[in-house]
């Protein structure tokens, strides 16, 4: 097998800016064929921006990228004829029925005519859409409108698949279906670029990029990415969760408190000041300790260290630049 065969994405320095900001800066991704991958990143970090140049619907301004052995510049039209696009925005017609968004992407993406009613049969079947061919799309909830979307996206049988924020605003429930349908696509040998803002998701992923402001600032499995983690994190246990940590967050010297499930993680912070300083503070405020343990680092741990480490680089290299190193 070619480079191109095992490697479906290729990437090297990819950027994009829009005048003088730096939408996507300097990128390299080498994407497995078979793999699913995330790309995650909060609001704003040049997700779309990304999956757009990949799709050959939007030209970078440097670097190089190929898609199923595709050039991004010259060949923008053969990547869109064989790979699958999911946009954060679903793309479906409100006004069109079921039936009538498959008929249109079908024809869109130039499905044979003897091929499009078993095609259609698939993806009903897939979104658990039997029985409402006829219903309007803009009557269906979030989650069946994305899986319709979804089906509409693999009509014509791709073998590389680009969602965007595909499980954005959609009930847990429904996500959880939805990372299934991917797993068994990837295991029948599909490729999956898939971006999301919900941290719990990067646990599904194969592999996974953290992108903030425009560059990749951690890639690997899950495992790997926890495993970089230099920082420790304490876990703690308590009533009145909220109100802890309204308290512990506004601490100085507690850089990063998060709430995570019923518990609270604390990241970056020194063993003996989170045991002793913590069970005075909520003692103080009359609220009930029930347990401080170190635990390991949850993916959404290692991305606040993460981004509080390069935030505060950043701050450093604008307002103290003839100062040394803080730590
Ligand atoms: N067409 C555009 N013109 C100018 N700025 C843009 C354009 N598209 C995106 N941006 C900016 O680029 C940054 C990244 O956007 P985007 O890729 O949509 O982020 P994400 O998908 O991660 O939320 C944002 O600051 C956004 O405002
Ligand atoms: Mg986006």
């Amino acid at each position: 097998m070619s480079l191109e065969e095992n490697f479906p994405i290729l990437t090297e320095k990819l950027t994009k800016k829009f005048d003088s900001f730096t939408a996507v800066n300097n990128i390299d991704l080498t994407i497995k064929k078979g793999e699913i991958f995330g790309f995650l990143g909060p609001n704003g970090s040049g997700k779309s921006t990304t999956i757009k140049m990949l799709c050959g619907i939007l030209e970078p301004t440097s670097g190089k990228a190929s898609v199923l052995g595709y050039d991004v510049y010259t060949d923008a039209e053969k990547i869109k004829e064989r790979i699958g696009y999911m946009s954060q925005k679903f793309s479906l017609y409100e006004d069109l029925t079921v039936d009538e968004n498959l008929e249109f992407y079908g024809g869109i993406y130039q499905v044979p005519s003897d091929q499009i009613d078993q095609r259609k049969e698939f993806v009903l079947e897939m979104a658990d859409l039997k029985g409402r061919e006829r219903e309007l799309t803009a009557n269906l909830s979030v989650g069946w409108k994305q899986r319709l979307a979804l089906g509409c996206a693999l009509l014509h049988q791709p073998e590389l698949l680009f969602l965007d924020e595909p499980t954005s605003g959609v009930d847990p429930l429904s996500r959880r279906h939805f990372w299934d349908l991917l797993n068994e696509m990837a295991e029948e040998g599909k490729t999956i670029f898939v971006t999301t803002h919900y941290m719990d998701e990067a646990e599904y992923c194969y592999r996974l990029a953290f992108i903030f402001e425009g560059r990749i600032i951690a890639l690997g499995s899950p495992q790997e990415i926890k495993k970089t983690m230099k920082e420790k994190v304490f876990q703690i246990q308590c009533d009145q969760i909220d109100r802890a940590f309204q308290i512990l967050n506004q601490f100085p010297q507690l850089e990063e408190v998060l709430i995570h499930g019923a518990n609270i993680h604390i990241v970056g912070a020194k063993t003996d000041l989170v045991k002793n300083l913590i069970p005075a503070l909520l003692k103080e405020n009359k609220i009930n300790l029930l347990q401080i343990k170190s635990i390991e680092p949850s993916l959404e741990d290692v991305f606040v260290s993460l981004i509080g480490r390069e935030a505060r680089e950043k701050i450093r290299k604008e307002f103290l630049p003839c100062e040394p190193p803080l730590n």
